[in-house]
């Protein structure tokens, strides 16, 4: 039973004790036979199947290119279910779901299909219950999504009917700069209202990146030191061991910095420097996080507080890895950024003159994404100098992924000695803490878009201030000559570890 917004009118949705259980509804994916549909969507679609969150009846839809039967799609679902799906295989959870699974072929300019795609969800109202709720996910690049929603409008399949939802749900990057993320903006809202549109940051539906609003906001002992008076800086790190892949198509001309600092890292920065909000809603969430990505200061000196790179041949995990130049369908003179490292400021009263470093890249060192909050040190200290030899600044450390958890950093006597103080941690660690595995991301948001609860989506709002922040930078990049080369499998170009060594400082190595 549901309402028209998807939820169960049954249960008190204030009641976080109780499962969210998705009401009758179905979902179309663009896209499906591309690797974030295989490896990621699917995947999901069966654990919340197997977690018992999808409506009996759910529908799953595929629409490419491909020719294939419905057959043929159920089998790559179920392989894809088979190889990446986070929860057990059981028999009887697929052969519920395979009952709704659809596939419709054709290319996105082709309005037989759209015919075609509409008469699908008549019929999966009838055979399924679906009742006319269906989310349109377009997990296709970018150059589509125009075309996609106005074939939408023109079937009537955007079409919302009186106690029904149609919604769409758009993957990043949302735009290439501030212009055309307004354009698709108004192609997008003239088609579904903007409510039902789901723009995806899958960074915010991890456990982890939610996990800094409850450690922020439910403990009393971080939030005093959480500002300029005891900040020394704080340094955001997305680092991938992975090149790119099969992605040439996507990522050449995208490169790292729009790929992911304009969402993942300016989301990150966002929850990490934000003020409280008045409540967990998305509107006052959506309000704290523009105002502080409002503050964001451009750099001045974009040729020394900005960093792009681009990785040459090396070695990682023992293994050689071909340079970005020479990756499969990659322009041999493409000036495409595979890192990306910028210094920015945030102009408020909390974060005056404390820098917030954030690099990403491909081929680094290892995968790990944190967020490193590096405390100042102590205003006078009453040690030799040679017992502190060994200290560093205190931290706390936001561990992301992998090995999620948090971690703090401070100074320790060294037993035995006379007086020496030596850095030590203190570690939470999820795997240890508690006895859930943690969902994964795109679980957490395709339950979200089937109930309609747009609190871990991004607005446009927060989509505008983070081209207007990244966009002087790619113009800058455009204009002055090529990405600096890092060796595959380092921590990236010397020019990024200069740009901090001028401030004094230097990257952690995680
Ligand atoms: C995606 C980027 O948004 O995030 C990819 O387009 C990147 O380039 C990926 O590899 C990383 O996601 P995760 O969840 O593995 O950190």
């Amino acid at each position: 039973m549901s309402d028209a917004s998807g939820a169960n009118p049954l249960r008190d949705p204030a009641d976080r004790r109780l499962p969210r259980i998705a009401g009758p509804s179905g979902l179309v994916i663009f896209g499906v036979t591309g690797d974030l549909s295989r490896k990621k969507l699917m995947p999901a679609v069966y654990d919340l199947a197997n977690r018992g969150l999808l409506p009996p009846g759910f529908s799953l839809i595929g629409f490419a290119r491909r020719e294939w039967e419905h057959e043929d799609f159920a089998h790559e679902v179920y392989e894809a279910v088979k190889q990446h799906s986070r929860t057990p295989f059981r028999e009887e959870v697929w052969q519920q779901l395979v009952q709704g699974c659809r596939f419709v072929q054709g290319t996105f300019d082709d309005d037989d299909a759209f015919e075609t795609l509409k008469q699908t969800i008549s019929e999966l109202d009838k055979a399924q219950g679906t009742g006319g709720n269906f989310a349109f996910y377009l997990s296709v690049p970018p150059k589509f999504f125009p075309k996609v929603v106005q074939q939408l409008k023109k079937h009537g399949l955007a079409d919302q009917k009186e106690g029904s939802w149609r919604r769409a749900v758009i993957e990043k990057p949302f735009g290439h700069n501030l212009q055309s993320a307004q354009e698709l903006n108004r192609i997008v809202h003239d088609v579904f209202p903007t409510n039902e549109v789901f723009r995806i940051d899958h960074y915010l539906g991890k456990e982890t990146v939610q996990n800094i609003l409850a450690l922020r906001f439910a403990n009393t002992m971080f939030e005093p030191l959480w500002n300029r008076s005891y900040v020394d800086h704080v340094q955001i790190t997305m680092a991938e061991d992975i090149g790119i892949g099969g992605r040439a198509g996507y990522y050449d001309g995208i490169g790292a910095a729009r790929d992911v600092i304009q969402n993942h890292l300016l989301q990150l920065l966002a929850l990490t420097a934000m003020e409280e909000p008045a409540s967990f809603e998305a509107d006052a969430l959506v309000a704290e996080k523009t105002k502080v990505l409002g503050a964001v200061k451009i750099p001045k000196d974009l040729g020394k507080e900005t960093v792009r790179g681009q990785y040459a041949a090396g070695w990682q995990g023992g293994e050689q890895a071909v340079g970005y130049l020479e990756e499969d369908g990659i322009d041999p003179k493409s000036k495409t950024d595979t890192y990306a490292a910028v210094k920015l400021r945030i102009d408020n009263r909390r974060w005056a003159g404390v820098p917030f470093y954030l690099r990403t890249g491909k081929r680094l060192g290892r995968r790990v994404t944190e967020i490193a909050v590096v405390f100042q040190r102590a205003p006078h200290s009453p040690f030799d100098h040679t017992a502190t030899e060994e200290l560093g600044q205190n931290a706390l450390v936001i561990r992301v992924q992998p090995d999620e958890g948090v971690t703090v950093r401070f100074g320790s006597k060294v037993p035995g000695t006379s007086l020496e103080v030596r850095d030590v941690s203190m570690d939470f660690a999820y795997g240890e803490s508690f006895t859930e595995s943690s969902p994964e991301a795109y679980e957490r948001l395709i339950l979200d878009v089937l109930l309609g609860d747009a609190n871990l989506f991004p607005r446009l709002e927060e989509v505008e201030q983070s081209w207007r922040i990244l966009d002087p930078i790619e113009e800058y990049w455009d204009k002055h000559g090529k990405p600096a080369q890092y060796q595959a499998g380092t921590w990236g170009p010397t020019e990024a570890d200069e740009m901090l060594a001028r401030d004094g400082r230097s990257w952690r190595r995680p």
